[in-house]
């Protein structure tokens, strides 16, 4: 079992991060927390929190820094919008070898360093009725 915590964010691909920011900040209200690249995956991710501290619900825009992102590819194939859920869990590693010996398909079999220094990992869409399903462990790097 994912035993998950709560949803750690929602991931939303788009070609720009600067320009919907302003949507996301003004219009809906929600705080900007800050860019980071990730190099691993070529994407940069911006973070914006809404509701109280310690509760926030996260959002978190992806813009691909080259053609090799997979968010290129996604944004290519299926244009800007939802993207993920993510969900927040513990001891990630041993989740993941519980899926697999159980069948459920993994983009990850491991977990890799996503921002903030967390542990992340996706699951395949064919294993959760086609929802881009990531695994976050907070701050294990
Ligand atoms: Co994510």
């Amino acid at each position: 079992m994912i035993d998950a915590k709560g949803i750690h964010h929602i991931g939303i691909a788009v070609h720009s991060i600067d320009e919907q920011r302003p949507f996301y900040e003004n219009t809906l209200g929600a705080r900007f927390e800050g860019t980071e690249e990730v190099p691993g995956q070529q994407v940069r991710v911006a973070f914006f929190a809404l509701g109280p501290p310690g509760a926030e619900v996260r959002l978190e825009l992806l813009e691909p820094m080259s053609d090799e992102s997979p968010i290129a590819k996604h944004l290519a194939k299926r244009g800007p919008g939802l993207h993920h859920v993510a969900y927040a869990v513990s001891d990630l590693s041993a989740r993941l070898q519980a899926l697999k010996s159980n069948g459920i398909p993994l983009i990850d079999e491991k977990p890799r360093r996503g921002a903030h220094g967390n542990a992340i990992a996706f699951l395949h869409p064919k294993g959760t009725h086609s929802v881009l399903t990531e695994l976050v462990e907070p701050g294990v790097y």
